[in-house]
């Protein structure tokens, strides 16, 4: 039955990192695992390391001559060569890390914005009860402000220090059920709103319609 739902999926490819730069960390590791789920049910992955986002503090004055960072170069690189971005974000001090909201920041300064009308899942873990669920809201602030189509549900693991089995799954099967159930409704989300339009289109040239509102039977 999967595979049969996989083998009728258009194709997707998804953006994925953690927003952490620390060796073992907890962000990475859900990050990975979000790799994991994304391939089972047919779609292709980019992992990257944050570390080829940095960038320097940034100031206006450096804009001069059309300067852009390599690490917002690479980011908005990243962004074009995929359908959407999977982060997982650690919470610092109840918002984002700083020097993620750095990296955006100077990522927005290109145009056409990179951001603008792409898809996003946000996701946190933390060894606290709230599981980092905080610096997603504040996540979701620059984003929505730049267009992106942030996904409704988010997930954040809470105790992640105690969540992860050797092999890197969840302990808990019931929050494992939660977590891929989640990525699916992103994948499915990403995949009607990239193929959908054009599926539409095909239809109404099969039915020799215009696209009034009308003659409209796509519905
Ligand atoms: C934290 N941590 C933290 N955790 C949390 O749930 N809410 C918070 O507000 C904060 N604040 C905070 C501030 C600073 C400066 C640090 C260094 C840490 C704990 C944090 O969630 C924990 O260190 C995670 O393990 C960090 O994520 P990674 O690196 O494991 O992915």
């Amino acid at each position: 039955m999967e595979e049969q739902q996989n083998s009728s999926r258009e194709h997707t490819s998804f953006l994925v990192f953690s927003a952490s730069l620390r060796s073992g960390s907890l962000n990475t590791k859900l990050a990975k695992l979000a790799v994991k789920v994304i391939e089972k049910h047919g779609g292709t992955v980019d992992f990257a390391d944050m570390e080829v986002f940095e960038c320097p503090t940034f100031n206006q004055d450096l804009e001069v001559d059309n300067y852009h960072p390599e690490g917002a170069e690479a980011f908005r690189k990243r962004i074009l060569a995929n359908d959407a971005m999977i982060i997982s974000s650690p919470e610092y001090n109840g918002s984002m890390p700083g020097n993620f909201k750095n990296i955006i920041d100077w990522t927005s300064r290109f145009r056409p914005q990179p951001f603008h009308q792409f898809h996003a899942l946000l996701m946190s873990a933390s060894p606290s009860m709230a599981g980092g669920n905080r610096g997603l809201w504040a996540l979701r602030v620059p984003f929505e402000h730049l267009g992106t189509r942030v996904y409704p549900d988010m997930f954040s693991l809470a105790t992640a220090h105690e969540a992860f089995d050797e092999d890197g799954s969840l302990k808990d099967k019931t929050l494992a059920k939660r977590f891929e159930d989640n990525l699916v409704a992103f994948m499915n989300q990403v995949e009607a709103s990239k193929h959908y339009p054009c599926i539409k289109k095909a239809w109404v040239e099969f039915l020799g319609e215009k696209t009034a509102k009308e003659t409209e039977r796509v519905e």
